[in-house]
């Protein structure tokens, strides 16, 4: 009965021991920080490739910036083209989008329409959003980056 007690009491401090382990064992998770190669071509600072739809040739790289159109510092412009603010709320949001049904991005179809024009509800985009030559690494970095919460 007494060794019975002992033993417990040695369990019981063993399972404490162990939780409190636990905190130095496993690193607490941070939060997502911005994608350094994804804000650099969101900026232009690495160029991208794109197109106006049907052209041959590709935009001069300044012209094609993303940041040119969608940065909260283009000044206000002709309303009909305008380019929406590309927040982690408004990409990732059930939003009906140019009178399509409500879609929401992910990294899979953000990536599809930056290649072709095509939004989440396969709306096609106008053509004065480009359309871009963009590999699979830096789409997803430009993705991470635009969601990123420390943005
Ligand atoms: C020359 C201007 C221009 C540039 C450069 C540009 N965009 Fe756009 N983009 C637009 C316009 C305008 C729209 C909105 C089209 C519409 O809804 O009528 C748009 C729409 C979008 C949308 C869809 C938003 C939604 O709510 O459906 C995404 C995503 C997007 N752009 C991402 C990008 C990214 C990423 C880049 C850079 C790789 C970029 N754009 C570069 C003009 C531009």
């Amino acid at each position: 009965m007494k060794r019975k007690g002992g033993l417990l009491a040695a369990l019981a401090v063993l399972t404490l021991v162990l939780a409190e382990l636990r905190f130095w064992l496993v690193p607490p998770v941070e939060p997502p920080v911005a994608d350094a190669r994804g804000a650099a071509l969101w900026r232009g600072e690495q160029p991208l490739v794109g197109r106006i739809a049907g052209h041959d040739r590709a935009l001069p790289s300044e012209a094609a910036r993303c940041i040119n159109c969608h940065g909260a510092a283009t000044p206000p412009r002709d309303t009909t083209q305008a380019a929406p603010l590309l927040t982690a709320g408004h990409l990732r949001e059930a939003v009906s989008r140019r009178g399509g049904p409500p879609s929401r991005f992910d990294e899979t179809s953000f990536c599809t329409l930056l290649r072709t024009g095509l939004d989440p509800a396969a709306v096609l985009l106008p053509r004065h959003m480009p359309r871009y030559e963009i590999g699979d690494a830096d789409c997803a970095a430009l993705w991470r980056h635009l969601v990123s919460a420390s943005r």
